[in-house]
């Protein structure tokens, strides 16, 4: 990572507008990625973001052995089978992505060889016996630091376990680590969520030939089940626009008084737009228009305009589909008319920075009335906000462009200490904001 990049964000003068396009989904990318340097044959990837994150998983994926190459914006990955990866002569880097560490242990788990991953100071703090403990019965073996941490060497098995799961928190990375490794086993790898998180390893596997048999559960969760082992052949992959990242424009466009702005071909898989759902639920100016397939996703274009919201209270069932989206919808909260309480958030605190405590230290700084009971987030909305905070990110894209937003719509500037990872996800995000008429002075 670059060096540190201060901000200091004012007051929109005036309405943002126009139209514009966010960068490719994020989680897909890794996963085209992925796929595509385990499936036979050779795939091109339209739209991927090339953001830090999905970078350090091509840069992984080329250690171990896979062909990857980027001409005129297309990426052509040239795999290797699902069994066919190389032992890396190095220590794999995946920076700040937990998504690219987690999805590769699984990877990893079922190829026989032996391989470090590491990743930057926040990374380094996050928890990995999620994805540890389950690859071990499947016949891995991991070393780590203490608390499960990085950097951890994985022994991969040839032929693994097949494992039967029921995933303790519902995360999508963990389904995806364990289904990415049932690929290498003899039988059936099960995997029951308690609740449905997004479902992109699902579809990809569908998309790159493999069957993959998805059930609901009774109470609300899901169970898949995978056959190994499995065959992968290449197929062409076209990303979509990320919600996730849509996200920011979006709630700008609703704070700042006068905009009409419209974000386009933004993925609208279900179990990725909660915020958009809790939006509406809030009463903003929110539509989406033209829904079309474009390479087997739902895309739609988002018309949103400036006006008053609501409070409102989101359920915890919600979470898995706005997981990444609770910091700028807090700051939306705290503009919105009425108390609201944002439920469930317990797993805030293992993301990039503990996402529930710099959430609320971003409001506080700037003004904001706020606090947390057990693992909800309440905020007493108020018509306008003092700003004027001075916000820590703790090396969190998602911080750095929740404060962003925040202070667009705030009274006084507020100084954001780092926004150098707003380049793991979004590429641009401040000449994009610049185009809709943000006037941030980098
Ligand atoms: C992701 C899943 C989510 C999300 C992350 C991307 C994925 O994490 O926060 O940004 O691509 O599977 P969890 O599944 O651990 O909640």
């Amino acid at each position: 990572m670059t060096a540190q990049r201060p901000l200091t964000v004012s007051s929109a003068r005036t309405g943002l507008a126009g139209r514009v396009r966010v960068p490719g989904d994020k989680s897909i990318s890794h996963r085209a990625l992925m796929f595509a340097a385990l499936a036979e044959g050779r795939t091109h990837i339209f739209g991927l973001l090339e953001g830090e994150d999905v970078l350090r998983t091509a840069e992984a994926m080329r250690a171990l052995g896979a062909k990857v190459v980027q001409k005129d914006g297309c990426w052509i990955v040239d795999g290797c089978g699902v069994d066919g990866l190389k032992e890396p002569s190095d220590v794999l880097d995946m920076g700040n992505s937990g998504t690219a560490a987690r999805l590769l242990s699984g990877v990893l788990a079922t190829h026989p060889f032996m391989s470090i991953m590491t990743g930057d100071a926040s990374l380094r703090s996050r928890p990995m016996g999620r994805v540890s403990v389950p690859l071990s019965e499947m016949g891995a073996r991991f070393v780590t630091r203490a608390g499960q941490k990085l950097p951890m060497a994985v022994e991969g098995t040839g032929k693994g376990k097949p494992l039967h799961y029921r995933l303790p928190v519902a995360s999508a990375q963990v389904k995806s680590a364990i289904l990415l490794a049932g690929l290498n086993c003899e039988g059936e790898t099960v995997v029951e969520e308690p609740a449905p998180t997004r479902d992109h390893t699902e579809n990809m596997l569908r998309h790159f030939g493999t069957e993959v048999k998805v059930e609901e559960l009774p109470e609300a969760g899901r169970r898949i089940t995978l056959k190994g082992p499995a065959r992968l052949v290449a197929q062409d992959v076209l990303v979509p626009g990320d919600p996730s990242s849509a996200a920011f424009p979006v709630v700008a466009a609703l704070l700042v008084p006068g905009s009409e702005i419209v974000v386009e071909a933004v993925g609208q898989n279900p179990l990725r737009t909660g915020l958009f759902r809790t939006l509406k639920e809030m009463g903003a100016s929110l539509e989406i228009r033209d829904e079309r397939v474009e390479g087997g996703e739902v895309i739609g274009d988002l018309h949103v305009r400036a006006g008053r919201l609501k409070a409102v209270d989101v359920p915890a069932v919600r979470v898995p589909s706005m997981i990444d989206e609770y910091p700028v919808l807090a700051v939306a909260c705290a503009f919105a008319e009425g108390t609201s309480r944002l439920r469930g958030l317990a797993e805030l605190r293992v993301k990039e920075s503990d996402r529930l405590a710099s959430t609320v230290a971003l409001l506080e700084a700037n003004g904001a009335k706020v606090h947390v009971e057990g693992d909800d987030l309440i905020i007493e909305g108020q018509k306008s906000l003092p700003g004027g905070g001075k916000v820590q990110t703790h090396m969190d894209h998602r911080l750095a462009m929740s404060a962003t937003v925040l202070g667009l719509a705030a009274e006084k500037p507020v100084h954001i200490d780092d926004t150098a990872f707003i380049e793991t996800s979004f590429p641009g995000f401040v000449s994009l904001m610049n185009g809709l008429g943000a006037g941030l002075e980098v």
